[in-house]
């Protein structure tokens, strides 16, 4: 029996992936940009195994949980591919055993709860292709295994490398170039903090592949983000590599704030924040008024659940501020133990008004970091 086990990250997006142009090869209507999230704190581990005599077709579990694997459905088309690369690699060198032509069995499971709120297909599907790729030893790069990530969930390809990364939409009708690539390392900008505020576990009510498909079908304000994405896509590249946090967050809170306007410009609206994600945003808006500079910025994806950028050294006045408002009635995850700081000075509190103060509106908070892509694991 072969057997392979690696962990991938979850990722945040600054910009926004939302439309497709190919909704079978799972080709973007913009380029997006998003940061890679510390494993050490939240992953995804996949591990996958080839034998000869296991029982005819592919298994999968999730969790714990068996799930269908079908032939034409998003993780059949990967494991396909997969295999197609393998098959190459065999055909190449004839001494080499033929996994290409062996059942799999694969088990996924996230460390975080899939009701943290938080997109677990991204880091899933990118845990699997990575996985299947160590697997079948393939000689493919990260970006070339981005291609196959996509397929599985659009944002899963951003998943593949660590630090800062870009989902290239690309122009080819075969999605060959609509491909991940890395813009900064992990170890270019370590000081960016983020703060998980876990509003809600609740599944969300529109998903992300229905809701984006409405949008592109009925938004006419998302012909007009279009135009105006690739200059953001510019601009906050650069912003990373200068390392700066100024452009970084009102680029960030920008593109967050555009998506969610052609969600509402969608038929019927989509509503993804609610009045707590509101309340969380007026703070923050808050915080970086009366601090007289941007010192967190906040981005929220297809649900009420905020996600706080920050250098390390102004996550105190972040806690300080989401702290007060919103006590938490779960456990809080900071395994950097920072402790809050009061609000600055000329702070007006009355900023917030729904939604926060109630015990409970903000559930949890987890505080992570920028981290690394894929990590080849023993046996866990
Ligand atoms: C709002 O990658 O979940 O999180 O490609 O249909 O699987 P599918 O969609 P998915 O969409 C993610 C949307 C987002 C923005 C982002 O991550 O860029």
């Amino acid at each position: 029996m072969y057997e392979a086990t690696v962990s991938a990250p979850v990722n945040i997006a600054c910009i926004k992936y939302w439309g497709k142009r190919n909704t079978k090869l799972i080709l973007p209507t913009n380029s997006s940009l998003s940061v890679t999230l510390d494993q050490d704190h939240l992953r995804s581990t996949t591990t996958s195994r080839a034998d000869e005599s296991f029982e005819k077709g592919d298994r999968l579990w999730l969790n714990g949980k068996e799930e269908t694997v079908k032939e034409d459905g998003r993780l059949g088309v990967c494991i396909k591919e997969l295999r197609n690369w393998r098959k190459v690699e065999e055909d190449k060198d004839g001494s080499l055993p033929k996994l290409s032509k062996w059942p799999l069995r694969i088990a996924s499971y996230n460390n975080f709860p899939t009701a943290a709120g938080l997109a677990s297909s991204a880091s899933g599907l990118a845990a699997l292709v990575a996985s299947l790729s160590k697997l079948y030893s393939l000689p493919q790069t990260p970006s070339q295994l981005s291609l196959i990530a996509r397929q599985g969930s659009g944002s899963a390809c951003r998943s593949l490398f660590g630090g800062f990364v870009a989902w290239r939409e690309g122009s080819n009708e075969d999605g060959s170039d609509s491909l991940a690539e890395e813009v900064a390392p992990q170890g270019h900008w370590p000081e960016m903090h983020a703060l998980i505020c876990v509003v809600s576990d609740a599944k969300k009510g529109t998903s992300s592949t229905s809701g984006m498909q409405r949008t592109v079908e009925t938004s006419t304000l998302l012909q007009h983000r279009l135009k105006i994405v690739p200059g953001r896509m510019e601009e906050i590249s650069k912003a990373i590599k200068d390392r700066d946090f100024q452009k970084f967050g009102e680029i960030t809170m920008k593109d967050s704030n555009s998506f969610h306007s052609v969600c509402l410009d969608t038929s019927p609206p989509i509503f993804y924040l609610n009045d707590v994600s509101k309340s969380i945003i007026a703070s923050i808006e808050e915080l970086n008024r009366s601090s007289g500079e941007i010192v967190a910025a906040y981005t929220f994806d297809a649900g009420p659940n905020a996600v706080i950028y920050a250098l390390e050294k102004n996550i105190p006045k972040v806690l300080g501020v989401i702290t007060k408002f919103f006590p938490t009635s779960e456990e809080n995850s900071d395994p950097f133990g920072t402790a809050a700081e009061a609000l600055p000075e000329g702070y007006n509190t009355n900023v917030v008004r729904e939604g926060g103060w109630e015990k409970g509106a903000v559930k949890s908070l987890i505080h992570t970091r920028v981290g690394d892509g894929p990590r080849t694991l023993g046996r866990e």
